[in-house]
């Protein structure tokens, strides 16, 4: 009795330790879609109420992101899917943008060399050839259960009905009218003053989707949608052709799995660094006891900066389109590289970037990607980030098609060593050629726990998209938050280059940032800074769902 009292505080310990946190985001039995519009969310939950699977409402949620978040859901963009089933099988799916056919290593050069000032990010010269409907259909081909004409009628009605302006959304589009102008002219219908409550119909959206849903992929990239696309990018001065819309494809790619301790991370493979990158970052870690550290204290900082900064400069160096480099992840991945990288890594002080390798760039921040997550009621789980690079792409908008064109060529590496517009620095790896896709940051993942689907994790945020995945699963898995609060918790990131930890404005007090510089790091922590905007799924240990939607957005968990 005397040892079971004494011993009584310990298991106590144990016991509340490996208690998950109980929820604080929307709990649902079944089924759920975590997106960046509520819109979005209702349309993919309906499909699975209707009886339809997780690939079925991410065809619908896809597409209604399309229509309700015209900022980053597209069909003038392209994305990247991880897929766990039910059974355990996963798979992911690469619809990124490819460069076109006529594309080359110095488009973006003029006569002296130098990147050409706004070309690969503004207007037609900037677009790559989108692969949003290609990966959609192939999805419903190989793993629909639904007709697709269930699908995207509801879609459809939504871009018919229209869609009310947000309060964010109203600064969104008043912050880049101006831009919407330029490129576009000031008869674009977002030319117009658009405010919170005011409806949008896109009828001529509304339209294409019609084709898409009669044809398939031909209802886009044949035909009269085709040729309507290509001719109005080549008036504009971009260089897309009716040929480089009916060769897209997209690809199936084995994802990224490790482990990191006793959970199975699987992440998004090249083209997307997410994966591989993310996986370097946790390997790195995983010697150390995290959770002792505490949640956003110094040291857990530190180290998680550490490991970013070594990843990020493999990242730059080593990735690309694996159908064009030959990417060396035996060793990118092995335990006996990732040791040797930490070698120097000591919590005294901070390892320089310039040591790590060198170069000097500006980070610009951004979220205009879009992250969905959903889970069915058999427990198949969907991951899915899709993109224009850029808010509203290359801010090209097709009037007659109804959707907004992507800026995706601004991904690839324009010239070695000048950084883009998430100040990341390419190499060759990265360098542009006809057909290959560019190099991306977008990490949709799955994580698994005892063999059992854990988390469906993924965010906005360009380069800062995998620190803040990285980051969600941490808080989950080592700092014991619910998915909801993981989502919320305030976020940093460091990229290698340039060597700055930016931080969230909020939730991080002026001592810690004090210690940290006193070890120096440098640190930015800047207004109106956010990283990432996660949307998340939790399977608690009942076997509910816990959403967790980013409060950074207008981002909803809808389910049943
Ligand atoms: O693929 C990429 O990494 C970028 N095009 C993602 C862009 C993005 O997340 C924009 N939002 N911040």
């Amino acid at each position: 009795m005397r040892k079971l009292i004494l011993f009584l505080p310990f298991l106590l310990f144990i016991h509340c330790k490996k208690q998950p946190a109980p929820p604080t985001g929307l709990v649902t039995e079944k089924a759920m879609v975590v997106s960046a519009r509520v819109e979005a969310s209702r349309i993919g939950s309906e499909i699975m109420e209707k009886g339809g699977n997780a690939f079925d409402a991410m065809v619908a949620t896809e597409m209604a992101l399309a229509v309700a978040y015209p900022f980053a859901g597209n069909l003038g963009g392209g994305g990247f899917m991880v897929y766990r089933k039910q059974n355990g099988e996963i798979g992911g799916l690469d619809y990124r943008e490819k460069a076109p056919l006529s594309a080359h290593k110095d488009m973006y050069l003029d006569s002296l060399g130098n990147v050409v000032p706004d070309m690969s990010t503004v207007g037609a010269t900037a677009v790559g050839v989108p692969g949003t409907v290609a990966g959609v259909i192939e999805v419903h081909e190989k793993f629909g259960s639904l007709p697709l004409s269930d699908i995207l009628t509801p879609v459809i009605e939504l871009a018919k009905r229209g869609v009310i302006v947000t309060e964010k959304q109203e600064k969104r589009l008043e912050n880049y009218k101006e831009r919407f102008v330029k490129v576009n002219g000031d008869s674009t219908k977002f030319a117009s003053n658009f405010k919170a409550g005011d409806t949008i119909k896109y009828p001529e959206l509304a339209a294409t989707l019609q084709k898409i849903m009669e044809q398939g992929r031909d209802g886009f990239y044949k035909g009269e949608v085709a040729q309507k696309l290509a001719d109005f990018i080549q008036e504009k001065g971009g260089f897309i052709t009716e040929e480089d819309l009916e060769r897209y494809e997209a690809k199936w790619r084995q994802p990224v799995v490790f482990n990191y301790k006793d959970i199975k991370i699987i992440s998004m493979s090249p083209p997307s660094s997410g994966g591989v990158t993310m996986n370097q970052i946790f390997k790195m870690m995983e010697p150390y006891k995290v959770s002792r550290y505490g949640h956003n204290s110094a040291k857990s900082i530190q180290l998680f900066t550490e490991a970013s900064r070594r990843a990020y400069a493999d990242r730059n160096y080593f990735l690309g389109d694996p159908d064009f480099v030959d990417i060396p992840l035996d060793v990118l991945l092995s335990d006996a590289y990732l040791t040797e990288r930490m070698a120097d890594f000591s919590f005294d002080k901070a390892t320089l970037s310039s040591a790590v390798s060198h170069g000097e760039v500006e980070i610009v921040e951004s979220s205009e990607t879009t992250h969905y997550s959903i889970v069915d009621a058999s427990g198949n789980a969907i991951s899915a980030t899709t993109t224009l690079n850029g808010g509203y792409g290359s801010k090209l908008y097709a009037t007659e098609l109804g959707f907004f064109l992507n800026n995706e060529m601004d991904d690839f590496s324009s010239k070695p060593g000048v950084p883009n517009m998430f100040g990341l620095i390419g190499a060759e790896a990265n360098s542009i050629a006809a057909e290959k896709r560019m190099l991306s940051s977008m990490t949709p993942t799955i994580v698994e726990k005892d063999g059992e689907l854990y988390m469906v994790v993924g965010t906005p945020g360009g380069s800062t998209i995998i620190t803040a995945v990285a980051q969600t699963i941490l808080n989950v898995y080592e700092f014991n938050f619910s998915m909801q609060d993981a989502v919320n918790a305030p976020r940093f990131h460091h990229q290698w280059l340039p060597d700055v930890i930016t931080f969230e404005e909020e939730g991080f007090t002026e001592d810690l940032l004090t210690e940290l510089k006193e070890k120096g790091y440098r640190i930015y922590a800047g207004r109106n800074r956010i990283i990432g905007k996660v949307d998340a799924v939790r399977v608690l240990s009942d076997g509910k769902l816990e959403g967790g939607a980013d409060k950074r957005g207008d981002d909803t968990a809808v389910g049943f």
